[in-house]
């Protein structure tokens, strides 16, 4: 089978994005702008090959567990000289697709198609172009008088007749490698920057009568991104193919366009996204799962017809099926809602295993704990975890019955079946079915209060 590979170009210093991380670095919904293009790669069967140079260390340190080859470039001394620093390790026959970095809103199926009409005709070059209006700074493609493609100008070099032109270069090909081998070295470099241009290739495969142009309809896919705003706005295209993919899959939006959901996010059907929601990292929804306006999801699960209400805050939590959490809930890192769990609102959690049909209904603290099948945890528990130097464990049991106000001093254990009288500070073990209360005894002063208030009128 032909060798098929991709060099997407990344080696340009993207000064517009005015960052210390490189341009094609910036995350993209949960994947660097260059991880987009190496995924469409992927998505096409294309083995990448990324042209570095400013930063270049940053780049390939992204990719270290990556499936990915660097070549580098020391000067950015044009686009066809990014491709002659890789040329040494490509191989030396089969094709090779030819992209930017900075085009993280290509397609797979894009790529597939143009290898599929390129494989067609076998041609030497095939480029892909598009049509825009006003095309600015973009390389216009010259055609003869039967239309095949003869050159790509570059807008600094066009005459004013050539600059009408609307037909751009995307800056995408697929070239033969055979071919790419023999004539990259020998490129002229061009006025005014010295620059070696790729688009030469073109010319040279036309003159040999073997160049082609395929022209993409869907002109927004091929949007380079240069600055902030750029990349906001290829954000918000690539948001809105996921949340599309996922309406069709069966999931429901309050409003589509003011959610954030990163592409590591699986929901299952029937779940039911409010407005406002972001989900992060790795995610998983199951069916029936509603989640609440506001809320932040990152790296958990939730399970089967559980409903997560507006403005709880979710990293690194399972949740169990039937569960309910918040409204303003704090599940943090190692929680885990077994079935049927209730966490009310300001309910803080960590490392908290909390067992089927356990309760923590108010303002509660719940660290390295595990609590009890079916107990109830008051309002204002705290269990104080920490004691300066090291953390913890509370283990509540089950069916258990935590009384309001109550810090339970770790490490402590409330045997199964246990109360704990509310406001109590608990220092040692409850026994099963036993009461724990730490109270100081109540006193009730008869007439005190209207004595009290005579004192102070007097005053
Ligand atoms: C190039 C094309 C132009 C096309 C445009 C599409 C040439 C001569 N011109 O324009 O016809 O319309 O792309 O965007 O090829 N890069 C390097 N090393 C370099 C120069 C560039 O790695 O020395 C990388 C950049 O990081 C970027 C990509 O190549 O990802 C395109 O570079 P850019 O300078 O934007 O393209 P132009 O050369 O202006
Ligand atoms: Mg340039």
């Amino acid at each position: 089978m032909k060798k098929k590979i991709a060099v997407i170009l990344a080696a340009g210093r993207g000064t517009r994005m005015k960052s210390s991380l490189n341009k094609v670095l910036h995350p993209v919904l949960g994947r660097s702008m260059v991880g987009w293009s190496i995924d469409a790669c992927r998505h096409a069967d294309l083995q990448s090959y990324v042209v570095v140079g400013y930063q270049g260390d940053q780049v390939r340190q992204a990719f270290v567990n990556e499936d990915v080859f660097f070549a580098t470039q020391d000067e950015p001394r044009g686009t066809g000289h990014a491709v002659l620093c890789a040329l040494d390790s490509l191989p030396k026959s089969g094709l090779c697709v030819v992209m930017c970095g900075d085009t993280p809103l290509f397609r797979g199926e894009t790529l597939l198609e143009l290898v599929d009409q390129h494989e067609k005709e076998s041609p030497l070059v095939t480029v892909l172009t598009t049509i825009i209006p006003e095309p600015a700074s973009y390389g216009r493609i010259i055609r003869d008088a039967s239309k095949m493609p003869l050159r790509i100008v570059e807008a600094a070099n066009a005459t004013s007749e050539e600059l009408q032109i609307q037909e751009i270069n995307t800056g995408t090909y697929v070239i033969d490698l055979e071919f790419l081998n023999e004539v990259l070295p020998t490129l002229p470099p061009h006025p005014p920057k010295q620059e070696i241009y790729l688009t030469d290739v073109l010319e040279i495969a036309a003159k040999r009568g073997k160049a082609k142009a395929v022209i993409l309809q869907d002109e927004e896919e091929c949007r380079g991104v240069n600055d902030r705003q750029a990349l906001a706005q290829a954000s918000r295209v690539l948001q809105r193919r996921i949340v599309d993919l996922h309406m069709k899959n069966g999931v429901s939006f309050e409003d589509p366009d003011s959610v954030t959901v990163e592409r590591n996010v699986v929901l299952e059907q029937d779940v039911y996204i409010e407005r406002g929601v972001v989900l992060r990292g790795t995610v998983y929804i199951q069916t029936g799962a509603r989640i609440g306006a506001y809320s932040v999801i990152e790296n958990s699960e939730i399970q089967f017809r559980t409903t997560i209400h507006p403005y709880s805050h979710i990293a690194g939590a399972q949740i169990g099926e039937y569960s309910s959490v918040g409204p303003y809930a704090r599940l943090r890192e190692g929680t885990v809602l077994e079935e049927r769990v209730k966490v009310g609102n300001f309910v803080e959690t960590k490392k908290a295993n909390m067992k089927t049909g356990s309760k923590a209904s108010h303002l509660t603290y719940l660290g390295d704990v595990v609590v009890g099948a079916n107990a109830n945890v008051g309002a204002g528990t705290i269990t104080c975890n920490y004691d300066g130097f090291g953390k913890h464990k509370t283990i509540i049991g089950n069916g258990a019955f935590i009384g309001s106000n109550t810090s339970l001093v770790a490490p402590v254990t409330i045997g199964n079946g246990s109360i704990v009288g509310a406001g109590s500070t608990i220092t040692k073990d409850v026994d099963e079915n036993s009461i724990g209360v730490t109270r100081a005894q109540q006193r009730n002063i008869e007439g005190g209060a209207v004595r009290f208030r005579n004192k102070r009128n007097a005053k």
